[in-house]
């Protein structure tokens, strides 16, 4: 699905990472891979992408930085002369913006959720724009579905998601000329480290084992990926502004199917329940 593309994935900080995930499947459907990394999380990066089907380099990029951008066009250009595609798999909140009470979060972790989640992915746009070969590339970012409505936690990364939505259907505006396809993936809860620094992670755990139809593993990343390649993939060239939600079905419910603790069940077909 992706043989012969040239992918730049950011976000793998370690192998529960849903990037690394992506990055694995990408390489399993032929694709050659960068990864990014920033700062502190370098050396862990690294040593995940030693863990790839085929060892990656990870090139730094600080999401919040522009020349860092700079840099990283400048790389991928002398390295392969054009990008395919890349994921932005990047978010951070302090911990008083993403949970207790909304008002009472400083301004600037608002601020640095708002830079580093959802204006980053205009930063990384502009890179992919540069590097498109004349057939197009995919820019494909991970959104929690945070666009219309409150979570019992998430705050103001609520916010930044629900911000980040929108800087996608601009840069799919803008980008759509250069055959620059922009998209959304809206993932259900999955046990990383960034899921780890939301305090009460576990009430929108909750939430998705009572009402996905589907039922819904937070330990499985894989079907996220699936969605992250196919976006990435010429399958999906005619997909642009789109917020594809893989979420075991949560966000078309408008109220729990079970009680907490009971099992995902198959209804009866009608005719059946008729005879
Ligand atoms: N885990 C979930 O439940 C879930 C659900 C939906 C969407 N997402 C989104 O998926 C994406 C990846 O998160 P994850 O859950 O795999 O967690 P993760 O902790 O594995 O990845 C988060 C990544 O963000 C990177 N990062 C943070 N600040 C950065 C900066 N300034 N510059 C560059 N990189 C920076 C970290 O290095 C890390 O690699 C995020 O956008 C997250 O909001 C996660």
């Amino acid at each position: 699905m992706l043989h012969g593309k040239r992918l730049l994935i950011t976000g793998v900080v370690n192998t529960e990472s849903i990037a690394f995930a992506a990055a694995e499947r990408a390489q399993l459907a032929g694709a050659e891979i960068v990864l990014t990394s920033f700062d502190r999380d370098m050396e862990k990066t690294r040593e995940a992408a030693r863990m790839l089907p085929r060892a990656a380099d990870v090139l730094e990029l600080d999401a919040t930085r522009p020349d860092h951008h700079d840099r990283l066009a400048g790389e991928l250009r002398e390295r392969w002369g054009r990008l395919d595609g890349a994921l932005h798999a990047v978010a951070f909140a302090p911990r008083d913006a993403l949970a207790g009470d909304f008002t009472a979060a400083r301004p600037e972790s608002a601020g640095t959720a708002f830079q580093t989640s959802a204006v980053s992915l205009s930063h990384l746009a502009r890179v992919v724009g540069d590097l498109a070969p004349p057939e197009g590339a995919g820019l494909v970012a991970l959104d929690f579905d945070a666009g219309g409505r409150a979570w019992p936690v998430y705050n103001w990364m609520g916010v930044a998601k629900a911000a980040l939505q929108a800087v996608a259907k601009y840069l799919a505006r803008d980008l759509g000329p250069r055959g620059v396809r922009v998209n959304l993936v809206a993932a259900g809860p999955l046990h990383t480290r960034a899921a780890g620094g939301i305090p009460d992670f576990q009430r929108l755990l909750d939430a998705f084992e009572t009402t996905a139809p589907l039922g819904w593993d937070p330990g499985d990343p894989g079907p996220v990926a699936d969605a992250v390649c196919f976006l990435l993939s010429d399958g999906a060239r005619a997909i642009s502004g789109e917020v594809l939600h893989v979420d075991g079905g949560f966000h078309a419910m408008a109220a729990p199917l079970r009680e907490p603790g009971e099992a995902v069940r198959e209804q009866p077909a009608v005719h059946e329940q008729q005879v």
